[in-house]
This record gives structure tokens, sequence and C-alpha cells, in this order.
């Protein structure tokens, strides 16, 4: 039952928080020269055609990448972010969007792997023919939540973990949490990213999926959120977040200056708002 394709909603206000944050973790991996791993527990196609038949349905990423890209020499710290857009969109019009696997193997260096997984076929396949060409690329079908345990702990060792679930299914809230309990008995000192929804009064799950989060054996634990609207009662995400388990030393530093940034960039109306906040600090 894998309904959801990311190419609807790709480059919408959720990506531009969950792929800035992605790559400023990035740079901060590459400050040493050690090689490192990034595993991808739920990848999408790599890469989406913003001029496409789904992305053109909803017009999501024209409140989202759009906003920005208009403006680039406004974010000098998302320089990484833009120039792996600039590479697929060569001629300055924005038709392509990067997805955090092909935002991440771009930014990967020589003596760094990727290890991505995919459950749906057809995504997949895209996968594959998008990224499958690097040879520090693997890919995996298989459910990332399963296969995240099966392949820890990494070679290297030193690495980070997005797990970017749909959440369509319930269950997912507390799947990931599950996993990570898991996860982190096994590598304690990978750093995990998981990107949540924020959902309309009814639906939203990112408080008990927090508290999860907070309960787990790590080092600490850094939330940022971006809200760009007013919370609806029934429908609708206004919003969303990252939580990062074991972030890097002094890592709220750059998103403090990022996240009032992007509100202001990327609100809808006034009732836009950002958190950052350390749930466990060491
Ligand atoms: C939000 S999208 C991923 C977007 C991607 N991480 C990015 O930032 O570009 C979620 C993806 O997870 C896939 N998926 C759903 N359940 C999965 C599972 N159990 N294991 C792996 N992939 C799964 C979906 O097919 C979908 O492509």
């Amino acid at each position: 039952m894998l309904s959801y394709r990311h190419a609807f909603h790709a480059g919408n206000h959720a990506d531009v928080l969950k792929h800035a944050a992605l790559s400023l973790l990035i740079a901060n991996f590459r400050q040493k020269d050690k090689p490192f791993i990034y595993l991808d527990t739920h990848s999408g196609a790599g890469l989406y055609a913003l001029q496409g038949e789904w992305a053109q349905k909803t017009g999501e990423y024209k409140n989202g990448i759009e906003r920005l890209w208009q403006n680039q020499q406004k974010w000098p710290e998302l320089k990484d972010y833009f120039q792996v857009l600039a590479t697929h969109n060569p001629n300055g019009t924005l038709q392509h969007y990067t997805g955090s696997p092909e935002l991440a193997r771009s930014l990967l260096r020589e003596q760094d792997k990727v290890v991505l997984m995919e459950l749906h076929s057809s995504e997949v396949e895209n996968l594959k023919n998008n990224l499958g060409f690097d040879k520090r690329v693997t890919i995996h079908q298989r459910n990332g939540l399963e296969g995240l345990i099966a392949l820890l702990p990494p070679t290297p060792r030193r690495g980070l973990v997005l797990l970017d679930p749909a959440y369509e299914q319930v269950d997912e809230y507390k799947q990931v949490p599950d996993a990570l309990e898991k996860a982190l008995h096994r590598w304690s000192t990978g750093t995990y990213m998981v990107w949540y929804p924020l959902l309309a009064k009814g639906r939203d799950q990112s408080i008990p999926l927090l508290r999860r989060l907070q309960a787990l054996a790590c080092k600490n634990l850094l939330i940022a959120e971006l809200a760009v609207e007013s919370q609806q009662l029934e429908f609708g995400m206004h919003g969303s977040g990252v939580a990062i388990i074991n972030a890097p030393w002094q890592f709220d530093e750059p998103l403090k200056a990022l996240l009032p940034k992007l509100c202001e960039a990327l609100k809808v109306n006034d009732y836009a708002t950002w958190k950052l906040e350390w749930r466990i600090k060491d």
C-alpha cells in the first residue's frame, strides 16, 4: 500500500527545511578528511522534474524552493544546496529539484559512501536511473527501517542517517523511534536526522513522536521546526521539523541563523513561526 509519490511535493517548504539542514550537516561532516557514510532510509527517486505533471498539479515548490531560488545571493549559508541545484538547472530556470539522495551524493567526497533504501518499485527504478552510475552509491529496494538496523554498524563508522518517511500510516510514528532504539544500540555514535510533519490539530503526532525520541539513549537531541502558516483544525500540513540525534557540537548555531530567514522567506501568513531547541544537551 505505497501510494505516496514525492514528485507531488518536491521542493515544498518541508523539503527546503530538510534539505537545508541536511546540507549544513554534511558540511559539518566534511570538515574532517576522515571518510563518512550517508544512509537514507526513505530515499524517493532522488531527482524530480518540476515542470512534470505531478509537481505542476500541486505547485508546492512555488511556495518552497522557488521563493529562495529567485534570491540566491541572499543565502550564502546555503551555497552547497544551491550549488547542487544549479548543476541540475544549468540555464538558471528552476526545472529540476534534487531530493536528499542526490543532494548528499553531490556533496560527498571520493572517500565517502552513500547507502540508499527505497521500497516502492518504480521509485527505486527511478533512483537507480538517477544515481546508479556513481560507484560510491549502493541502492537497496527494501524497508528502510529494517534495512537500517541490518546495516549497522556501518563502514566507515563515522556518518549520518536521514529518516524521512511520508507518515501516511500512523504506525510510522511508532516504527521510527522503535527502529532508532535498535539503531542506537548497534551504532551509538551515528548522527540521525528524523523529518516529521506538523499537521492539523486532529492529526498531528509530532508531540508524542518527540517524546519518544527524547527517551532514546543518545548523547543529545536538537529539534528545528518551521511552520509557514497557522495550524488548521482538520487537514493540511502547516510546517515540519527535523529532530537531530547526536547532532555535531554547536550545530544549533547555523540553524539559529537560518530558521528566522527561512520563516520570513517561506511564510504564507503572519502565523508563520520557527523553533529551535535542545531537548537533550550533552
Ligand atoms: C518523503 S519521501 C522521501 C523523500 C526523500 N527522502 C527526499 O528528501 O528527497 C518517502 C519515500 O519513502 C518511500 N517509502 C515508504 N515506505 C517505505 C519503507 N518502509 N522503506 C523505504 N522506503 C519507503 C516512499 O515510496 C517514498 O518514496
